[in-house]
């Protein structure tokens, strides 16, 4: 059966930064400093998730899909990050889990969608090796209470998100800008997915795990340009595709960065154990020229006039979701391919109780077409999950994005469905 999916993230929909004996994330601190996020926001109510989870479950039930794809807050399970369990954390994770499967909606956890504890990035963050063991404990843990219920885990979402975002150009949580703590950071995220996998692995052996990766193509904007493409796609695509699927940093990016990674011996080979599926997370594709001042690599992206964008100022490419699918099945193979997210902003607008949301279903129609191809074409996508359930806190840019497929009034928590929630379900309704 193809899984059909809605996607959200803890810290961006659960708010009650505080409930349940939650620890502080490095969202929490991140959020609160002066100019980090537009508006000043933070995720502290969110879309009160934490506390309207069962009306947001009726609204994934209506919406026809199967599957359910969200993230643990590890916070709210080890709120200093290491020691005893929270025990609140861990009754919210099995209600809400027991709610999607009494529903008939399969539950798909992401074990780290970014709200690492601030305790950890006390001690260094994923800077840090030890933090890559501390997620494996806390993996363990995860496995042993849901696995009854649970086959299906993500170990990290985007450690490109992560590393680079969070370490090398601080735009997001952390907010550190180090190329050598960026290349640590996303040497241990990967490790801590490594060690995490066998964890999982030695709960059950039912228990199936993955990883998601954003991708992104890399277009050359001149003929010239190919050398700014390949590093492009080596520092967004194939330093975090090569290293789980083949064993080993791309070399030409680190000769171009120029740093040692703190590989110790073992490392490669617990990143790159065997998964059972691999989630492609695709929003957009970039073009890019050479730039000799650039760093860390000699490339820039530039915006190209005349295409369509969203309100991030993405690019809609569709085909480039087809690209990208037929390319990872021929240089990775992975044994399954889910799209675990895609979706768009847009300046949507409430008139009579109603969302018209044009731009978005063309978007979704597209796309699923986009990846039906690939499909037919011979990869083995069997899933998909819209970004997003609903609109909810879009990280440095706060409440400012709408992602969702369902509009939310942050001063009443008022969920509405919009047109292209109608669309999806009716598209699910007849099948692939
Ligand atoms: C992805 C993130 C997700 C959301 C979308 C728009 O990079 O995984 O949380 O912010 O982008």
């Amino acid at each position: 059966m193809f899984t059909w999916g809605v996607a959200t993230s803890s810290y961006q929909i659960e708010g009650a930064a505080t409930a349940g004996g939650r620890g502080p994330s490095i969202w929490d601190t991140f959020s609160r400093v002066p100019g980090a996020v537009i508006n000043g926001d933070s995720g502290d109510v969110a879309c009160d998730h934490y506390h309207r989870y069962n009306e947001d479950l009726d609204l994934i039930k209506w919406l026809g899909v199967n599957a359910y794809r969200f993230s643990i807050a590890w916070p709210r399970i080890f709120p200093q990050g290491a020691g005893s369990p929270n025990q609140a954390g861990i009754d919210f994770y099995d209600r809400l889990i027991d709610g999607a499967l009494e529903r008939g909606i399969t539950p798909w956890p992401t074990l780290y969608h970014w709200d690492l504890p601030q305790a950890l990035e006390d001690k260094g963050g994923w800077n840090s090796r030890a933090t890559s063991e501390r997620f494996a404990e806390y993996a363990h843990l995860m496995a042993e209470k849901f696995g009854d219920r649970v086959k299906n885990w993500t170990t990290l979402n985007e450690p490109f998100c992560s590393a680079w975002l969070g370490y090398l150009y601080g735009v997001m949580a952390p907010g550190i800008k180090d190329l050598q703590t960026a290349i640590n950071a996303s040497h241990h995220l990967l490790l801590g997915h490594g060690l995490a996998t066998q964890a999982i692995r030695s709960v059950a052996s039912d228990l199936r795990v993955g990883i998601v990766l954003n991708l992104t193509p890399a277009i050359p904007l001149n003929d010239n340009d190919e050398l700014a493409a390949k590093y492009a796609d080596g520092f967004d695509n194939r330093w975090y595709a090569d290293p789980v699927f083949k064993g080993s940093y791309p070399q030409d990016i680190v000769e171009g960065f120029g740093k040692e990674v703190p590989i110790h011996a073992g490392d490669m080979q617990s990143i790159s154990a065997p998964l059972d599926f691999l989630g492609i997370n695709f929003y957009t594709r970039q073009t890019v020229t050479l730039d000799e001042s650039a760093k860390p690599l000699h490339y820039r992206p530039v915006m190209v006039d005349g295409v369509e964008r969203t309100a991030m100022g993405w690019e809609v490419h569709p085909e480039s979701l087809t690209n990208i699918i037929m390319r990872v099945h021929r240089d990775y193979a992975p044994k399954e391919i889910y799209i675990t997210e895609n979706g768009s902003a847009w300046d949507d607008s409430v008139i009579n109780d109603k969302v018209d949301d044009p731009h978005r279903v063309s978007y979704l129609e597209r796309h699923l077409d986009a990846m039906l191809a690939a499909k037919a074409q011979g990869a083995p996508v069997n899933g998909y999950f819209a970004w997003s359930l609903m609109d909810n806190f879009e990280w440095a840019f706060g409440y400012a994005k709408r992602f969702g497929i369902v509009h939310v009034d942050y001063s009443t928590q008022k969920r509405t469905p919009k047109s292209s929630a109608h669309y999806y379900r009716e598209r699910i309704a007849k099948g692939l």
